[in-house]
């Protein structure tokens, strides 16, 4: 009995614990046994074995027990340590997208317009000739059609080359003024080089209001506010240029972002960068959509041309390609 206590103290796992108390409590058990034998006892030595059994019985499971509580407190406090984490310690680098930058540049006009009372306003990617050149005053054959490579579909409908057309969309669904929204989407035009593809993306704006109550004043004071958001502290330039569907017509050109107007290669030496086209809503627009007596402005931006200015990216192309290792770095 000195021997199985003894053995009970040593057992170092539950396991070992389990063998002994088999060793006394199984079927063939020392304690088990000793049952079995009160059975066939003489009648006068039954009552004393039967005490001391029942001693020998408490007496070990209470050994077994209080060894089995303490085996397990010890295994419990050996699988905390192993387990535990420390939730302090940087997780690993887990690969997760990103928005494109040309999206992200997207939203960062949307949000910028939408804070500014614009609603936002979408066209069809395949448009008809009256939306995109027709109604905007470009008539069938007018030489500024060719500022723009189309793609046309066999039958007659095109891929829109601006968002110039969503204008008019917006005008025959609003029906009377006030207008004052913007068209973000693709478009498309025949050209691949450097700083053109042949899918790229637009913001146009649209603001039309009764009488004469919206000028070229409301127009430079709205994008110069714009692009001062965009770019930080530029300066703004307004150069006249022509569009058909606006009168007078200007580009907007802010001060070089990378030399600060010093010249450098992407300024090409000006000290200016081109962001915009805009001007006043020329009357042959109104007329096109049966609007009398109201003005208006609008202006449209290329978005890829902005995120490459902000980014600093070189090659529009690559913004295309979908090459993970420059998508990376704007996680
Ligand atoms: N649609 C013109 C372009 O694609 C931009 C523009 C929009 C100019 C609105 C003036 C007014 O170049």
């Amino acid at each position: 009995m000195q021997e199985i206590k003894a053995k009970i103290d040593a057992a170092a796992s539950l396991g070992e614990l389990e063998a002994v108390r088999l060793e006394l409590f199984g079927k063939k058990g020392i304690i088990t046994q000793l049952f079995a034998e009160l059975k066939s006892a003489a009648p006068e030595q039954k009552k004393e074995l039967a005490v001391s059994a029942n001693e020998k019985r408490d007496y070990f499971s209470e050994l077994i027990a209080t060894k089995k509580a303490s085996l397990e407190a010890a295994e419990q406090k050996e699988a905390m340590k192993n387990e535990a984490i420390d939730v302090t310690l940087f997780n690993e680098n887990v690969s997760c997208g990103a928005l494109h930058p040309v999206m992200e540049t997207m939203d960062k006009i949307i949000d910028y317009f939408i804070a500014q009372n614009f609603s936002v306003e979408s066209g069809p990617l395949i448009e008809d000739d009256f939306h995109n050149f027709e109604a905007l005053n470009l008539p069938k054959y007018h030489p500024a059609r060719d500022m723009q490579d189309t793609f046309y579909l066999n039958d007659g409908r095109l891929l829109r080359t601006h968002t110039s057309g969503v204008q008019i969309r917006t005008m025959e669904k609003f029906k009377a003024p006030p207008v004052r929204m913007i068209a973000p989407g693709a478009v498309f035009r025949r050209d691949m080089d450097l700083t053109h593809t042949p899918m790229f993306h637009q913001v146009e704006g649209l603001v039309v209001e009764q009488g004469d109550r919206v000028s070229f004043a409301n127009l430079k004071y709205v994008l110069e506010e714009f692009l001062r958001y965009m770019f930080g502290d530029v300066k703004v330039r307004f150069r006249p240029s022509f569009f058909p569907f606006t009168e007078p017509s200007t580009e907007v050109d802010i001060s070089c972002i990378f030399c600060h107007g010093e010249g450098c290669r992407v300024c090409k030496q000006t000290g200016w960068l081109e962001v915009l086209g805009s001007g006043v809503v020329d009357p042959n627009v109104f007329k096109a959509v049966g609007w009398k007596n109201v003005s208006g402005y609008a202006f449209g931006l290329g978005v890829e041309r902005f995120a490459m200015l902000l980014h600093g990216i070189p090659d529009l192309r690559s913004l295309f390609e979908g090459d993970i290792r420059l998508l990376e770095q704007f996680k």
